[in-house]
């Protein structure tokens, strides 16, 4: 699962040296700010800008029993989503990475854009409790493999080490 170079490998053309850089990348904006609201808007600018075939890229935030919208690149979204209702919320129920290669197919999905097809959700872990999630969304089936999922996995990695949440 983990097919992506590391900061200790020499990055390799293609694919791997792609990954590899967005890691780099997303490991200066967290070093760069560790305050929670900086951080995550450039990096949902980062992922928009950085990975191709996306409509929607951000952050849902846990407050008040709720998922709120937070930093996020694309259009208007849904403001509030209830834990355990849709993508985001079960990932948020589950405590697990969700990749959902048809979003139609997904009960309970809910459609903030009718373009959307495919989505990843990854939740974001403080004090060992989920603090918010990072949402992305595609307007193509299947569009997100184990190779993103590790990559994602890892840039929330390090926002749960680096970031400061007040
Ligand atoms: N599709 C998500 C809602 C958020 S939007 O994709 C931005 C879900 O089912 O939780």
């Amino acid at each position: 699962m983990n097919n992506y170079a590391t900061e200790h490998e020499t990055p390799a053309a293609g694919a791997a040296g792609e990954t590899d850089l967005l890691i780099r990348q997303a490991a200066d904006i967290i070093d760069a700010e560790p305050w929670y609201v900086a951080a995550m808007s450039n990096l949902s600018a980062l992922i928009m800008t950085s990975m191709d075939r996306l409509n929607w890229a951000g952050f849902y935030l846990v407050r008040d029993g709720l998922l709120v919208v937070g930093p996020f690149q694309g259009k208007p979204a849904c403001i509030h989503i209830p834990v355990s209702k849709g993508v985001c919320g079960t990932a948020v129920a589950q405590d697990r990475i969700q990749v959902v290669p048809d979003v139609h197919a997904f009960p309970g999905h809910i459609a903030c854009d009718s373009a959307s097809a495919s989505e990843i959700v990854i939740p974001i872990h403080h004090d060992g409790r989920i603090i918010a999630v990072l949402d992305i969304d595609s307007p193509v089936r299947d569009r997100f493999s184990d190779a993103d999922a590790a990559t994602l996995a890892e840039m929330v990695r390090r926002m749960e080490q680096k970031l400061r949440w007040d």
